[in-house]
């Protein structure tokens, strides 16, 4: 069964062909981020309008490199949510209409949800169950991931996400956006411990995020700084990432011992970040645990992750496929309303509570 993945949630317009038999068959991506830059950040109508441009041509693109046409698809998978309703709705009715004309099911997936079964896309994926690192410009979040559609929120951002966080201090350093690459690269030549910033929530006891704070006292150390030269932009990012790392780390590490469990999967932008992947290699490395990174190009949005979790749900929630073509988009949309049964009984009560908070960040 050959599954059409499409993704535009935000600023991405992502075209996934996944074979239920063989695995992935093609992907194509267009990134706005070049139209979005002049902006410092994603200006929802020019992103609603881009995606209507590149998203017939992404799929025509695709088909050629799997070698197939139109009729050759099986079912279409579009990401209703969360995101951008407007840019939602291209892919969503897009989606639709084409499913309506081939006679063939429409699913509407939850982006995490595709984000969370992204690894699957590896040559060498990881067995289920494992935790789950989200770590985007819209969502940090902690997850068990017992199989698909059974995912327990362990813990989450209660402010900005991680990638929201090195965006914005990229820019304090006069970064362009969206600058946690930039960011992370400049803080290479940064020395370790010039600048010390804090570490928000390191020491909560629970497994939740906050990084608005990092980056006010980011803010507030480059104002006093000012003008700034290189060497002290460097001091100061290294400063920045080092403390986001510390953060991130110690919380998987937590999530990793309260769970039992060996298997940590890091998914999102930000899990393209060098010194994270460092710390995160070194922490497993202590706990005899193997850390999984998806490859590059599908830890950040894309279509393949889409059409693998389409064909995640044909193969193990069928019940959820449907021949409906009227279509909704869901801009919020928490992980926990796809979960398809409650908790196990053998996890600890705190993390149990954790499954009715739900949310995304
Ligand atoms: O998953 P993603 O492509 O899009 C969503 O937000 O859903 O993640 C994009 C985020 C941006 O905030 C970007 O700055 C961040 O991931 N990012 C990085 C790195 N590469 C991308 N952050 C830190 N270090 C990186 N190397
Ligand atoms: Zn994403």
């Amino acid at each position: 069964m050959v599954v059409l993945g499409i993704e535009t949630s935000c600023d991405e317009t992502g075209i996934g062909l996944y074979d239920t038999g063989k695995g992935l068959l093609a992907h194509t991506l267009h990134s706005q981020i070049a139209l979005h830059a002049a902006y410092g950040g994603v200006v929802p109508e020019l992103a609603s309008r881009d995606h209507i441009r590149r998203i017939a041509s992404l799929l025509e693109m695709a088909l050629e490199q799997a070698n197939l046409s139109r009729t050759d698809i099986d079912m279409v998978a579009y990401t209703q949510g969360p995101g951008l309703a407007g840019a939602l709705l291209v892919g969503a009715s897009f989606g639709c209409s084409l499913a309506l004309a081939l006679g063939k099911p429409a699913v509407g997936i939850h982006h995490l949800e595709g984000h969370l079964l992204s690894p699957l896309l590896s040559p060498v994926p990881p067995d289920f169950p494992f935790v789950a690192l989200l770590v985007s410009g819209g969502h940090t979040q902690l997850m068990q991931v017992d199989g698909v559609a059974q995912y327990i929120l362990l813990g989450e951002t209660l402010d900005d996400a991680a990638g929201e966080a090195f965006d914005k201090s990229a820019k304090l350093l006069g970064l362009p956006y969206p600058g946690g690459a930039a960011l992370s690269e400049l803080a290479e030549s940064g020395r370790t411990g010039v600048c010390r910033l804090p570490r928000p929530l390191l020491h909560s006891g629970d497994l939740n995020f906050s990084f608005s704070g990092l980056k006010t006292a980011l803010l507030t150390m480059t104002r006093k700084d000012l003008p700034m030269d290189d060497a002290r932009r460097a001091d100061v990012a290294r400063g920045f990432v080092d403390a986001a790392v510390d953060v991130l780390v110690a919380k998987c590490a937590r999530a990793l011992d309260e769970t039992a469990l060996r298997r940590l999967v890091v998914a999102g932008g930000v899990g393209a970040n060098r010194q994270l992947r460092a710390g995160l290699d070194k922490m497993a490395e202590e706990r005899d645990a193997r850390v999984y990174y998806p490859d590059l190009a599908f830890c950040t949005d894309n279509g393949a992750m889409i059409a693998l979790a389409g064909a995640m749900r044909l193969l193990h929630v069928p019940e959820s496929i449907t021949r409906d073509y009227r279509f909704t988009v869901r801009p919020r949309w928490s992980l926990q309303e796809v979960v398809r049964s409650p908790a196990p009984a053998s996890l600890p009560q705190t993390r149990r509570k954790g499954v009715r908070r739900g949310g995304q960040s």
